[in-house]
């Protein structure tokens, strides 16, 4: 039952970010999300079901433009879990994860599948593979600060003991090539 509702999800949320065409998503973004929240879940004793599906569909909103794309996401996911046959406290937990997976809307009193999406989010800024062209390469002081945003924004999300732990190398990694 649990590899139906993650494969409803997945045919769903490639659909929605196959419609925002400045990055792909869904091949880079979205599975790092998804396989960090997984690797949380694992270490928190979290809700896995909850967690791969809030990772799937977190990002769905961008479909319709990236300001506000956590509120357009819950939308969207709300919409899409009416035809999922799943507990409603689950489906709720779900959309609260969505909802509050960016940063200024996290809050002390999250669950913690939410912190783990939160988390997951920040790592996969931190991890994506865009960063690799700026190793060995001369950085100019513009893009430094530019790195150096996306370096704090993902630290920033990273709220869970277990994944400060895991970022740890790679900020140090991050935090060489823009200094
Ligand atoms: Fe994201």
């Amino acid at each position: 039952m649990n590899e139906n509702i993650v494969k409803k999800a997945e045919a769903f949320a490639k659909e929605q970010y196959n419609k925002y065409t400045e990055e792909p998503l869904w091949d880079n973004h979205i599975s790092l999300v998804r396989d960090f929240a997984l690797k949380l879940a694992e270490a928190e004793h979290a809700d896995k079901l909850v967690v791969e599906v809030a990772a799937i569909l977190h990002d769905i909103g961008y479909s319709e433009g990236k300001e506000d794309h956590n509120i357009t996401s819950y939308n969207l996911a709300k919409e899409f879990l009416k035809s999922i046959n799943l507990p409603l406290d689950k489906k709720e937990l779900i959309l609260k994860c969505i909802l509050n997976h960016g940063g200024k809307f996290s809050d002390i009193k999250d669950s913690i599948e939410a912190k783990i999406i939160q988390s997951a989010d920040g790592l996969a800024i931190i991890f994506d593979d865009a960063w690799k062209k700026y190793e060995n390469k001369y950085l100019t002081s513009d893009e430094k600060d530019e790195l150096k945003f996306f370096l704090s924004k993902g630290i920033s999300k990273i709220n869970l003991k277990s994944a400060v732990n895991m970022a740890k190398n790679q900020v140090d990694k991050l935090n060489r090539i823009i200094m």
